[in-house]
């Protein structure tokens, strides 16, 4: 029997240099892929996959998120006298109920695994998911509710992988795996940013795990990996010594949002599926191209 996933976990605190100057004042992860910030996208992948509590791992400057996540009194009053029935409907179904989020502060920015360990006391002794909020998994029933079934067939450790091109393998965290056409395989080893020509497969890291508590342990070593940060994979790397690993490869699309170009890509993909822009927006683009 495993323990159910009942948290997850999503790191807020980067500074999002690729994006300044609108990362300046503005969390990146509270720019908008169509009408939703991107970090909502990200909760709503979460909540479909049947996570319970959400703790944010925050920094400077990323109040509003926290503001995102509350009740927002004022606006729902007006709303209400306004008869906004439909926004006001839509706002309350987003919010996550009373006492589901957590938020801590990361302080300083020393990489993304030392933002996992800031997570350690309000995820305590349980496995739980971590999704980077700026890598956005568009398609099927959702990665993550992808990961838990997975999880729940294999219990120990998961990640998602998606292929990359054989040329950019240096660029990304890559895995090794079993059986590289599985959806689901037991992983042989990690490597963050491998040398070109030496990178065990075309696999890379998208941002979504499920992982055991004892990966706390491992961070809280603080050993700083490539570019000077704490890094996640160093710490997978040594807890896949001790636990199994799956990778669980996520056949839909993936957006980097925290990249200019992933961004207007996924704003782009996300509009055309909808019925009230779709049409309209393929006409612009149309008009644009042609
Ligand atoms: P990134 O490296 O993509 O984010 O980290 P970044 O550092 O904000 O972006 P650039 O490269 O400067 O543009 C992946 C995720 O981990 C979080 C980020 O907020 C992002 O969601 N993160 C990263 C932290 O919470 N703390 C860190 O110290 C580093």
């Amino acid at each position: 029997m495993t323990k159910k996933i009942r948290k997850a976990v999503f790191p807020v605190a980067g500074l999002g240099t690729r994006f300044l100057p609108a990362t300046k004042a503005i969390p990146k992860e509270m720019l908008t892929i169509v009408d939703r910030p991107v970090v909502q996208h990200v909760v709503d992948e979460a909540r479909a996959a049947g996570i319970e509590h959400f703790v944010f791992v925050t920094g400077r400057n990323k109040a509003v998120i926290e503001d995102h996540f509350d009740m927002a009194y004022e606006l729902d009053d007006t709303l209400q006298k306004r008869g906004k029935a439909k926004e006001l409907a839509a706002l309350k179904h987003d919010l996550p109920a009373a006492g589901a989020t957590s938020f801590t502060r990361q302080q300083a920015p020393l990489g993304l695994g030392h933002a996992v360990w800031c997570a350690r006391d309000i995820v305590g002794d349980e496995p739980f998911a971590l999704l980077l909020p700026d890598m956005l998994h568009h398609g099927g029933k959702g990665c993550l509710a992808e990961m838990i079934e997975a999880y729940e067939r294999h219990g120990g450790n998961h990640i998602a992988v998606a292929p990359v091109p054989d040329d950019q393998t240096h660029q990304y965290g890559i895995v090794g795996v079993e059986d590289a056409s599985a959806k689901v395989s037991r992983i042989t080893g990690m490597v963050e940013k491998p040398a070109k020509g030496t990178a065990p497969s075309n696999l890379h890291i998208s941002g979504r795990y499920i992982l055991q508590p004892s990966i706390f342990e491992l961070l809280a070593r603080q050993e700083k990996g490539a570019g000077g940060e704490i890094q996640l994979t160093d710490s997978m790397i040594a807890l896949q010594e001790k636990e199994p690993f799956f990778a669980v490869r996520f056949d839909g699309a993936i957006y980097d949002t925290g990249s200019k170009i992933g961004f207007l890509a996924a704003n782009v993909a996300y509009a055309l599926e909808r019925e009230d822009l779709g049409p309209q927006l393929r006409a612009e683009i149309a008009r644009m191209t042609g």
